[in-house]
């Protein structure tokens, strides 16, 4: 940003809402200049929704409409307007189960990230951390990623390796996964607020200043 003005955040989950957290910790402790105005679910009861009132988040519900993997035209249309009069300058997806398709990634082109819980390009998609351990890799990790209209498939902003150990479990090498989501994603959603990420196609450079 660069002008005195607070980089407005939004939001979007669909579960835990453990990168939330992450993200609310990192900006309170200053290490992301950034505020979080707007924190949105398609799930009513879902728990991402809890911790944004607990933590004095404004934050709402938006049915998804009819699909069961995607929301429909009049939702995203809804999720669009709602993060347009937030004013929001990036949104940020922490475990949105929807594929976004039209006048969101329009109206914030370049401006929707996500966290995937594989090295992409491998295992995109659901239960990456269970593709990862049934393939056999030896590592696989956290990344950040611009949102277009595949699944998974944008540019690579950041990413963070995660060994795979002899004893792992799904469980145990998921957890060390959010762990490694926990510290990449803040990571990522700082360098944006401070314009440092530039583009040149697929490829995303990290500029020192
Ligand atoms: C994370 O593992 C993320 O990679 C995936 O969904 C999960 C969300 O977890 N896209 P949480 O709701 O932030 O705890």
């Amino acid at each position: 940003m660069g002008n005195g003005e607070t980089f407005r955040i939004g939001v979007l989950g669909s579960g835990n809402g453990s990168n939330l957290i992450a993200i609310a910790e990192a900006i309170g402790r200053g290490e992301v200049p950034a505020e979080i105005v707007l924190v949105l679910s398609d799930v009513k009861e879902a728990e991402i929704l809890q911790h944004a009132k607990r933590m004095g988040l404004m934050a709402r519900h938006i049915a998804p409409g009819k699909y069961r993997t995607k929301l429909d035209e009049e939702a995203e249309k809804s999720y669009s307007c709602a993060l347009q009069k937030a004013d929001v300058d990036l949104v940020v997806l922490a475990g949105f189960m929807r594929v976004l398709k039209g006048e969101l990634l329009k109206s914030f082109h370049g401006k929707v990230i996500n966290i995937h819980p594989s090295l992409l390009p491998s295992f995109p998609g659901l239960e990456a951390w269970k593709q990862a351990l049934d393939y056999g890799v030896k590592h696989t990790g956290a990344t950040v990623h611009f949102v277009d209209q595949g699944i998974d498939s944008g540019a690579v902003i950041a990413q963070e390796p995660v060994p795979l150990l002899d004893g792992d479990t799904p469980e145990s090498l998921l957890d060390r996964i959010h762990q490694a989501e926990h510290h990449v994603y803040p990571k990522a959603i700082a360098d944006i607020a401070e314009g440092r990420i530039i583009s040149k196609g697929r490829r995303t450079f990290r500029s020192p200043t």
